[in-house]
Protein backbone atom coordinates (compact mmCIF):
# COMPACT_ATOMS: atom_id res chain seq x y z
CA UNK A 1 0.00 0.00 0.00
CA UNK A 2 1.42 3.30 -0.69
CA UNK A 3 2.05 5.69 2.46
CA UNK A 4 1.60 9.16 2.06
CA UNK A 5 4.86 9.39 3.74
CA UNK A 6 6.99 7.69 0.98
CA UNK A 7 9.33 10.00 -1.08
CA UNK A 8 10.95 7.55 -2.93
CA UNK A 9 9.42 4.09 -4.87
CA UNK A 10 10.88 1.62 -6.79
CA UNK A 11 8.68 -1.11 -8.19
CA UNK A 12 10.21 -4.03 -10.20
CA UNK A 13 13.23 -2.41 -11.71
CA UNK A 14 15.06 -4.17 -13.81
CA UNK A 15 18.94 -2.32 -15.56
CA UNK A 16 20.26 -3.83 -18.68
CA UNK A 17 23.15 -3.06 -20.71
CA UNK A 18 24.49 -3.64 -23.81
CA UNK A 19 28.03 -4.78 -23.43
CA UNK A 20 30.23 -5.31 -26.63
CA UNK A 21 31.19 -8.98 -26.64
CA UNK A 22 34.06 -8.77 -28.79
CA UNK A 23 37.16 -6.11 -29.28
CA UNK A 24 36.98 -3.91 -31.79
CA UNK A 25 40.23 -1.54 -32.77
CA UNK A 26 39.12 1.17 -34.98
CA UNK A 27 36.38 3.23 -35.39
CA UNK A 28 36.53 2.25 -38.80
CA UNK A 29 36.31 -1.45 -38.01
CA UNK A 30 33.46 -0.37 -35.33
CA UNK A 31 31.44 1.42 -38.70
CA UNK A 32 32.07 -1.58 -40.72
CA UNK A 33 30.91 -4.16 -38.19
CA UNK A 34 28.02 -2.24 -37.68
CA UNK A 35 26.96 -1.60 -40.77
CA UNK A 36 27.15 -5.47 -41.64
CA UNK A 37 25.29 -5.44 -38.55
CA UNK A 38 27.80 -8.41 -37.10
CA UNK A 39 28.44 -6.18 -33.88
CA UNK A 40 27.38 -8.51 -30.84
CA UNK A 41 26.16 -7.63 -27.70
CA UNK A 42 25.55 -9.61 -24.55
CA UNK A 43 23.29 -8.09 -22.20
CA UNK A 44 24.28 -7.30 -18.23
CA UNK A 45 21.91 -7.08 -15.91
CA UNK A 46 23.20 -4.41 -13.85
CA UNK A 47 19.89 -4.44 -11.29
CA UNK A 48 17.59 -7.48 -11.60
CA UNK A 49 14.16 -6.53 -10.24
CA UNK A 50 14.49 -4.30 -7.19
CA UNK A 51 11.96 -2.81 -5.24
CA UNK A 52 12.29 -0.30 -2.59
CA UNK A 53 10.42 2.49 -0.61
CA UNK A 54 11.72 5.27 1.23
CA UNK A 55 10.15 7.80 3.79
CA UNK A 56 10.27 11.26 4.01
CA UNK A 57 13.55 12.38 6.39
CA UNK A 58 14.97 9.02 6.15
CA UNK A 59 18.86 8.55 5.71
CA UNK A 60 19.76 5.40 3.87
CA UNK A 61 23.13 3.54 3.16
CA UNK A 62 23.36 1.66 0.31
CA UNK A 63 26.28 -0.78 0.84
CA UNK A 64 27.71 -3.47 -1.92
CA UNK A 65 30.65 -4.64 -3.55
CA UNK A 66 31.86 -3.35 -6.55
CA UNK A 67 29.68 -3.25 -9.57
CA UNK A 68 26.98 -4.52 -7.10
CA UNK A 69 24.11 -1.93 -9.20
CA UNK A 70 24.63 0.75 -6.26
CA UNK A 71 25.32 3.62 -8.66
CA UNK A 72 23.18 2.47 -11.38
CA UNK A 73 20.11 2.18 -8.77
CA UNK A 74 21.01 5.84 -7.47
CA UNK A 75 20.96 7.06 -11.19
CA UNK A 76 17.59 5.51 -11.75
CA UNK A 77 16.18 7.12 -8.96
CA UNK A 78 17.58 10.90 -9.70
CA UNK A 79 15.75 10.04 -13.60
CA UNK A 80 19.01 10.30 -15.09
CA UNK A 81 18.37 6.43 -16.00
CA UNK A 82 15.68 5.08 -17.43
CA UNK A 83 15.05 1.53 -16.44
CA UNK A 84 14.55 -1.17 -18.55
CA UNK A 85 11.73 -2.23 -17.03
CA UNK A 86 9.48 -1.39 -13.71
CA UNK A 87 9.08 2.39 -12.35
CA UNK A 88 10.56 4.26 -10.15
CA UNK A 89 8.88 7.75 -8.35
CA UNK A 90 10.43 10.19 -6.13
CA UNK A 91 8.64 12.93 -5.10
CA UNK A 92 10.35 16.73 -4.27
CA UNK A 93 13.28 18.23 -5.48
CA UNK A 94 16.45 15.90 -5.63
CA UNK A 95 20.48 17.09 -5.59
CA UNK A 96 21.98 14.17 -7.27
CA UNK A 97 25.77 14.33 -6.23
CA UNK A 98 26.83 10.92 -8.08
CA UNK A 99 29.66 11.30 -10.13
CA UNK A 100 33.04 13.11 -9.13
CA UNK A 101 32.86 16.17 -11.64
CA UNK A 102 29.71 15.47 -13.58
CA UNK A 103 27.99 18.49 -14.42
CA UNK A 104 31.20 20.13 -14.38
CA UNK A 105 33.29 21.33 -17.01
CA UNK A 106 37.27 20.39 -16.61
CA UNK A 107 38.20 23.43 -18.72
CA UNK A 108 36.40 26.09 -16.85
CA UNK A 109 37.24 27.46 -13.26
CA UNK A 110 35.62 27.14 -10.43
CA UNK A 111 33.93 30.45 -10.27
CA UNK A 112 32.48 29.40 -14.19
CA UNK A 113 31.61 26.07 -12.59
CA UNK A 114 29.62 27.31 -9.71
CA UNK A 115 27.49 29.55 -12.70
CA UNK A 116 27.45 26.67 -14.93
CA UNK A 117 26.52 24.27 -12.17
CA UNK A 118 23.78 26.63 -10.42
CA UNK A 119 22.10 27.37 -14.15
CA UNK A 120 21.48 23.45 -14.74
CA UNK A 121 19.90 23.20 -10.81
CA UNK A 122 17.68 26.15 -12.10
CA UNK A 123 18.65 28.86 -9.86
CA UNK A 124 19.18 32.10 -11.02
CA UNK A 125 22.56 34.18 -11.68
CA UNK A 126 21.39 36.34 -8.81
CA UNK A 127 21.01 33.68 -6.49
CA UNK A 128 24.44 32.17 -7.46
CA UNK A 129 25.87 35.72 -7.13
CA UNK A 130 24.49 35.81 -3.37
CA UNK A 131 25.63 32.17 -2.43
CA UNK A 132 29.07 32.46 -4.40
CA UNK A 133 30.68 33.01 -1.47
CA UNK A 134 29.23 30.61 0.99
CA UNK A 135 30.26 28.08 -1.61
CA UNK A 136 33.65 28.71 -1.85
CA UNK A 137 33.87 29.61 1.54
CA UNK A 138 32.85 25.72 2.77
CA UNK A 139 34.82 24.53 -0.47
CA UNK A 140 37.93 25.75 1.62
CA UNK A 141 38.77 26.75 -2.76
CA UNK A 142 39.65 30.58 -1.96
CA UNK A 143 42.95 30.24 -3.51
CA UNK A 144 41.82 28.17 -5.99
CA UNK A 145 38.97 29.55 -7.13
CA UNK A 146 39.81 30.81 -10.88
CA UNK A 147 42.01 28.22 -11.30
CA UNK A 148 40.60 25.01 -14.45
CA UNK A 149 39.38 22.25 -12.07
CA UNK A 150 41.32 19.92 -14.69
CA UNK A 151 43.92 20.90 -12.13
CA UNK A 152 42.51 20.15 -8.83
CA UNK A 153 42.85 16.68 -7.10
CA UNK A 154 39.86 14.55 -7.21
CA UNK A 155 38.97 16.16 -3.19
CA UNK A 156 39.42 19.66 -4.27
CA UNK A 157 36.02 18.72 -7.18
CA UNK A 158 34.39 16.30 -4.94
CA UNK A 159 34.34 19.56 -2.28
CA UNK A 160 33.11 21.78 -4.32
CA UNK A 161 30.59 19.54 -5.80
CA UNK A 162 29.19 18.85 -2.29
CA UNK A 163 29.12 22.61 -1.91
CA UNK A 164 27.35 23.77 -4.63
CA UNK A 165 24.73 20.75 -3.97
CA UNK A 166 23.81 21.66 -0.72
CA UNK A 167 23.82 25.18 -0.89
CA UNK A 168 19.87 25.31 -0.49
CA UNK A 169 18.47 22.37 1.10
CA UNK A 170 16.75 19.70 -1.27
CA UNK A 171 13.94 17.27 -0.37
CA UNK A 172 16.47 14.57 -1.53
CA UNK A 173 19.84 14.71 -1.02
CA UNK A 174 21.90 11.92 -3.13
CA UNK A 175 25.52 11.39 -2.32
CA UNK A 176 27.48 8.23 -3.91
CA UNK A 177 30.47 8.00 -2.78
CA UNK A 178 31.79 11.78 -2.87
CA UNK A 179 32.48 11.95 1.17
CA UNK A 180 34.62 9.77 1.09
CA UNK A 181 37.09 11.63 -1.08
CA UNK A 182 37.64 14.33 1.12
CA UNK A 183 40.12 14.66 3.77
CA UNK A 184 38.79 13.57 7.07
CA UNK A 185 38.19 17.53 8.16
CA UNK A 186 36.31 18.26 5.03
CA UNK A 187 34.46 14.79 5.94
CA UNK A 188 33.63 16.37 9.22
CA UNK A 189 32.21 19.69 8.12
CA UNK A 190 30.16 17.76 5.53
CA UNK A 191 28.59 14.84 7.76
CA UNK A 192 27.85 17.84 9.78
CA UNK A 193 25.87 19.88 7.01
CA UNK A 194 24.39 16.59 6.41
CA UNK A 195 23.20 16.28 9.80
CA UNK A 196 21.69 19.64 9.32
CA UNK A 197 19.62 18.60 6.20
CA UNK A 198 18.93 15.61 8.39
CA UNK A 199 17.08 17.57 10.95
CA UNK A 200 14.95 20.10 8.55
CA UNK A 201 13.26 16.74 7.17
CA UNK A 202 15.96 16.13 4.05
CA UNK A 203 15.74 12.79 2.66
CA UNK A 204 18.81 11.28 2.21
CA UNK A 205 20.67 8.67 0.31
CA UNK A 206 24.23 7.38 0.61
CA UNK A 207 26.55 4.64 -1.10
CA UNK A 208 29.80 4.72 0.79
CA UNK A 209 32.66 2.09 1.12
CA UNK A 210 33.70 3.90 4.60
CA UNK A 211 31.10 1.61 6.67
CA UNK A 212 32.11 3.41 9.38
CA UNK A 213 30.22 6.38 8.00
CA UNK A 214 27.15 4.45 7.12
CA UNK A 215 27.23 3.77 10.41
CA UNK A 216 27.52 6.95 11.99
CA UNK A 217 25.47 8.37 9.43
CA UNK A 218 22.23 5.80 8.38
CA UNK A 219 18.64 5.11 9.55
CA UNK A 220 18.61 2.04 7.80
CA UNK A 221 20.52 0.28 4.95
CA UNK A 222 19.99 -1.55 1.72
CA UNK A 223 22.80 -3.65 0.04
CA UNK A 224 23.03 -4.57 -2.87
CA UNK A 225 24.70 -8.03 -4.37
CA UNK A 226 25.11 -8.65 -7.83
CA UNK A 227 21.97 -6.16 -8.88
CA UNK A 228 20.03 -7.76 -6.23
CA UNK A 229 18.75 -6.74 -2.55
CA UNK A 230 20.33 -8.83 -0.77
CA UNK A 231 19.34 -7.12 2.69
CA UNK A 232 18.00 -4.37 4.25
CA UNK A 233 17.12 -3.15 7.81
CA UNK A 234 19.02 -1.80 10.86
CA UNK A 235 22.31 -0.12 10.36
CA UNK A 236 24.38 -2.32 12.72
CA UNK A 237 22.79 -5.53 11.80
CA UNK A 238 23.48 -5.51 7.95
CA UNK A 239 26.89 -3.41 8.25
CA UNK A 240 27.47 -6.79 10.61
CA UNK A 241 25.97 -9.08 7.94
CA UNK A 242 27.91 -6.63 4.67
CA UNK A 243 31.29 -7.02 6.51
CA UNK A 244 31.25 -10.89 7.34
CA UNK A 245 30.81 -11.60 3.62
CA UNK A 246 32.96 -12.75 1.46
CA UNK A 247 33.82 -12.86 -2.58
N1 LIG B 1 26.57 2.55 -19.03
C1 LIG B 1 26.86 1.28 -18.77
N2 LIG B 1 27.08 0.40 -19.77
C2 LIG B 1 27.37 -0.90 -19.53
N3 LIG B 1 27.45 -1.43 -18.30
C3 LIG B 1 27.27 -0.60 -17.26
C4 LIG B 1 26.97 0.80 -17.43
N4 LIG B 1 26.83 1.36 -16.20
C5 LIG B 1 27.03 0.38 -15.32
N5 LIG B 1 27.30 -0.79 -15.94
C6 LIG B 1 27.55 -2.09 -15.30
O1 LIG B 1 26.59 -2.31 -14.29
C7 LIG B 1 27.17 -2.91 -13.16
C8 LIG B 1 26.82 -2.08 -11.93
O2 LIG B 1 27.53 -0.84 -11.98
P1 LIG B 1 27.40 0.26 -10.85
O3 LIG B 1 28.19 1.42 -11.30
O4 LIG B 1 25.96 0.47 -10.56
O5 LIG B 1 28.09 -0.46 -9.61
P2 LIG B 1 28.41 0.11 -8.16
O6 LIG B 1 27.73 -0.80 -7.18
O7 LIG B 1 28.10 1.55 -8.10
O8 LIG B 1 29.98 -0.16 -8.05
P3 LIG B 1 31.17 0.70 -7.32
O9 LIG B 1 31.18 0.27 -5.89
O10 LIG B 1 32.39 0.24 -8.03
O11 LIG B 1 30.88 2.14 -7.52
C9 LIG B 1 28.66 -3.01 -13.42
O12 LIG B 1 28.97 -4.33 -13.81
C10 LIG B 1 28.90 -2.07 -14.59
O13 LIG B 1 29.90 -2.56 -15.43
MG1 LIG C 1 29.28 3.27 -7.88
Amino acid sequence: MPDLSDVIIVNNVTMRFNMPKEKVDSIKEYLIKFLKRQLKFEEFVALNNVSLTIKKGEVIGFVGLNGSGKSTLLKIISGILKPSEGTAISIGSISPLIELGAGFDMDLTARENIFLNGSVLGYSKHTMEQKYDEIIEFSELQEFQDVAIKNYSSGMIARLGFSIATITRPEILIVDEILSVGDFLFQRKSEKRIQEMMNGGTTVLIVSHSIDQIERLCDRVVWLDKGKIKATGNTSEICEMYKNTTR
